[in-house]
């Protein structure tokens, strides 16, 4: 079982190369000047299939069929988005059968950018556990390998790409601003810059609803299953187990909890002022850099996803 290590992140930066983006970086002066620092836009929306993502699956594709060989009879995934569209396309990009099971009320856009990398789609109740349960029962039936869509070492490892770019971009960067559902991405991102730019602060920004902090902090987990925000790509409650110790040793006190207005007036500056048509996960970062006091002098915002829903407005 591969592990989650700075080697490991090196080796699949390398496995990438050449087979994604290296997404841009863009700069806004409207921004700059409302945000009173100069911010760095990394945009991750415009990275194969719509998010990074596909940073993660296709390490996890190429990773398992260099592990297993033709053991691997397929890649089997349960996600309401961006996950399920990057693995549908990693896969096809490997020529390997894929099959995603797939909430109800996920977005139309996303389901059918899934359609298009020619994945089987398998649809399911709403809730975490109705995805659980049929993906178990659907890797029961196929025999597909698995991967999570945050709870994963190579989805992380491959995320890291994403820090490793930054690096490179901005070397006068300070601080890095990332959006958090599962964890996935946050892990690659602090654990990464930790190892190479100490220096630079890592803010995690979330939906207030998920409360992060005291899950961190005291293992208290709100009632609900679901957090109820606009962000759709980061409803889900819980930070993966493999990410929580991540976050917690680099990032506890470095969380930002922003309103659902905030995101949405973030939104309408992405929208209005970069004209990057970006989701309105992507805007959470933004409005967590707005949000605080004490300015970066040099923040990235990782613009995470561009797969905004049509029927979507803010
Ligand atoms: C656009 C977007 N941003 C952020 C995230 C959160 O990623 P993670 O679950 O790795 O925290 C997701 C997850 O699907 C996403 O689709």
């Amino acid at each position: 079982m591969v592990k989650i290590s700075i080697e490991e992140m090196e080796k699949a930066r390398k496995r990438l190369q050449g087979r994604i983006h290296k997404t841009p970086v863009i700069q806004c002066e409207a921004i700059n000047k409302l945000a009173g620092t100069n911010v760095h836009f990394k945009c991750e929306h415009l990275q194969k299939t719509g998010s990074f993502k596909s940073r993660g699956a296709l390490n996890a594709v190429l990773g398992v069929k260099e592990e297993r060989g033709d053991d691997c009879q397929g890649v089997l995934t349960h996600s309401s988005g961006n996950h399920g569209q990057a693995l549908a396309w990693a896969a096809l990009q490997c020529q390997m059968p894929c099959c995603v099971v797939v909430p109800a009320n996920a977005p139309q856009l996303k389901k059918d950018g899934m359609s298009e990398y020619k994945t089987d789609i398998v649809l399911c109740g709403n809730t975490v556990k109705d995805r659980e349960t049929t993906c178990a029962e659907m890797q029961k039936k196929l025999g597909y390998d698995v991967v999570e869509p945050f709870n994963n070492a190579y989805m992380i490892n491959g995320h890291a790409s994403c820090a490793a770019e930054i690096i490179e971009q901005v070397p006068e960067a300070d601080a890095v601003f990332v959006a958090v559902g599962g964890g996935g991405l946050a892990s690659a991102i602090c654990m990464y810059i930790d190892e190479k730019r100490p220096d630079i602060k890592v803010y995690l920004v979330e939906p207030e609803a998920k409360q992060l902090k005291s899950y961190l902090n005291e293992d208290k987990l709100p009632e609900y299953d679901t957090v109820n925000t606009v962000a759709d790509g980061i409803r889900v409650l819980r930070v993966g187990d493999l990410c929580k110790p991540i976050l917690a040793k680099y990032a506890a006190g470095n969380i930002i909890s922003v309103t659902e207005e905030e995101i949405c007036e973030a939104l309408k500056l992405i929208w209005t002022r970069t004209k990057q048509r970006v989701e309105p996960t992507a805007a959470v970062p933004l409005a967590g850099l707005l949000k605080l006091k004490d300015k970066a002098r040099c923040p990235v915002v990782i613009l995470c996803g561009g797969n905004v829903d049509l029927s979507f407005v803010p």
